[in-house]
């Protein structure tokens, strides 16, 4: 369902490499809502949403710290972007009581990667040229 693909590559490795990793985690993610065979993924899929969250924000450090040491001057449309995807994950959780946990987690992929996609697309392919 998610992965990266050529057309994301910004041609910094280390960048290109932590989104890889994200789309990595997302499709694990939803290979776990779809799973039949688990009866309880609560737990699990609660712990794999939050290491996504988490990445995310690693990642969003590694990027914002990369653009700093190579003085890029769109830094504050990025910095924006992300401090907006930030708040807008930060308080996103699981609910135990949601009955239909399975889709509402792949309703939260599809907005993370949508996210991240455009993202990638639009404005961080343009840190390397
Ligand atoms: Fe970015
Ligand atoms: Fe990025």
């Amino acid at each position: 369902m998610y992965e990266m693909k050529d057309e994301y590559l910004t041609g910094i490795e280390s960048i290109d490499a932590e989104h890889r990793r994200l789309f990595e985690l997302a499709e694990e993610a939803y290979q776990l809502s779809i799973n039949e065979f688990i009866p309880d993924k609560y737990d699990q899929l609660s712990d794999i949403l939050d290491e996504l969250k988490s990445y995310a924000f690693t990642h969003f450090e590694n990027e914002e710290q990369y653009m700093k040491e190579h003085n890029y001057k769109g830094i504050l449309s990025q910095l924006a972007a992300h401090n907006e995807f930030r708040e807008k994950i930060s308080d996103l959780t699981l609910d135990r009581n949601d009955e239909n946990t399975e889709e509402t987690v792949k309703e939260v992929l599809a907005f993370i990667t949508d996210w991240l996609v455009n993202h990638i697309y639009y404005s961080d392919k343009k840190i390397a040229e």
